[in-house]
C-alpha cells in the first residue's frame, strides 16, 4: 500500500505543516512503509490519483487541511484517510462552533464575545474587564492571537485577528497553567504542562527551542489530573472527533479546566506535545505513535 503523507498547504500553518510532514514521512519510511510527500494544493484529487495513493496520512495544520476539507476531498474520492472526519474538524476548527457545543457538554469554557469583520465595539460593551484575549475562530499555532491588556492596545488586537479571519473571538482573559491532553484512540494517553519564556505560549514560543519548559508528566493533585484527563476525552468525544487529537487547557489555581480547543491535526514536529505525551505518559515512541495513527485510517 502507498501512503502519501499530506503536508504544506495554503494555511498560515504552512511551516508547522512541513515539519510535521517531514517527521511523520521519515518514521513512516523507516517502519518500512513505501510513503510519500503529497504537498496540498488545489489539485489534490488529481495529484493522489496520478501517485496512486492508497491511504492518506494527513500532516496538515489549519485552513483546508485541519477543517473537513481536505477530509471531504478524499471522501469524494474514496481514499481513507488519518484523523477526524469532515463535521469534527470542521466543527473543532472553528473555535466559536466548538465553544458552543462544548458548553452545552458541560464543559467549562473562557466568557466569549464574537466580532464579524466591520464591527468595532466599544470596550464597555463587551462587559468583560482587562486583560481580554482577542484571537481569529479559525486559526492555530496562535497565529492572530494577542493578549490585551489596555482599551488603547485593543484596535491593533482586533486588527491583526481580522487579518486571519472574519469572525473573531474576544474573550476574558483567564489565568491558568496552561495543560494539554492527549487523545490516542479516543483514549487520553496523559498530560503536559507547558511553561512558556513569552507572555503566552505563542507561536514562538511553540516552535523555537528553548522558548518554553515542557513538564510531563504535569504536577498535579491526583484528582485533578483524573479531571483534566477525562474532559480531555469528553472535548474530543463531543466534536465527534475519532482516533487522535491534543486537547488545551488552562488550569486555575482553583482546579477549574478551562478548555482551550481541540486540536484535531495536532503538531508532529521534534518539539510538539502529542508525540512528548505519548513517549513520557504512554511509553509509545513517534514511529509507533505514527503508526498507530496510521493504523486508525478510515474512510
Ligand atoms: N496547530 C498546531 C499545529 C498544534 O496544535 O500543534
Ligand atoms: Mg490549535
Amino acid at each position: 500500500k502507498k501512503i502519501g503523507v499530506l503536508m504544506g498547504g495554503l494555511s498560515a500553518e504552512r511551516e508547522v505543516s512541513l515539519a510535521s510532514g517531514a517527521a511523520v514521512l521519515q518514521a513512516l519510511r523507516v517502519r518500512g512503509y513505501d510513503a510519500v510527500a503529497v504537498d496540498m494544493d488545489r489539485d489534490l484529487p488529481q495529484v493522489l490519483a496520478r501517485e496512486g495513493i492508497d491511504v492518506a496520512f494527513i500532516a496538515l495544520h489549519g485552513r483546508y487541511g485541519e477543517d473537513g476539507a481536505v477530509q471531504g476531498a478524499l471522501e469524494l474520492v474514496g481514499i481513507p484517510y488519518t484523523g477526524s472526519g469532515v463535521l469534527a474538524s470542521a466543527l473543532a476548527m472553528n473555535k466559536i462552533f466548538a465553544k458552543q457545543v462544548f458548553a452545552a457538554s458541560g464543559l467549562t469554557v473562557a466568557p466569549y464575545r464574537v466580532l464579524r469583520r466591520g464591527e468595532t465595539p466599544d470596550v464597555d460593551s463587551l462587559g468583560f474587564s482587562f486583560p481580554l484575549v482577542v484571537k481569529p475562530s479559525q486559526e492555530g499555532s496562535s497565529v492572530g492571537v494577542s493578549i490585551v491588556r489596555s482599551a488603547a492596545a485593543l484596535p491593533a488586537a482586533l486588527e491583526m485577528a481580522f487579518r486571519y479571519d472574519r469572525e473573531i473571538l474576544v474573550e476574558q482573559f483567564v489565568k491558568g497553567r496552561e495543560i494539554q491532553v492527549g487523545i490516542l484512540d479516543d483514549r487520553a494517553m496523559g498530560a503536559i504542562e507547558i511553561v512558556p519564556k513569552n507572555e503566552f505560549y505563542d507561536y514562538e514560543a511553540k516552535y523555537t527551542d528553548g522558548m518554553a519548559e515542557h513538564i510531563c508528566p504535569p504536577v498535579l493533585a491526583p484528582e485533578l489530573y483524573r479531571k483534566l484527563l477525562a474532559e480531555g476525552e469528553k472535548a474530543h468525544g463531543a466534536l465527534g472527533c475519532s482516533g487522535h487529537s491534543r486537547v488545551d487547557f488552562l488550569v486555575t489555581e482553583a482546579g477549574e479546566c478551562f478548555l482551550l480547543e481541540v486540536n484535531t491535526l495536532p503538531g508532529m514536529t521534534s518539539l510538539s506535545l502529542l508525540p512528548e505525551i505519548a513517549q513520557k505518559e504512554a511509553g509509545i515512541g513517534f514511529e509507533e505513535l505514527v503508526e498507530r495513527i496510521l493504523g486508525s485510517a478510515s474512510l
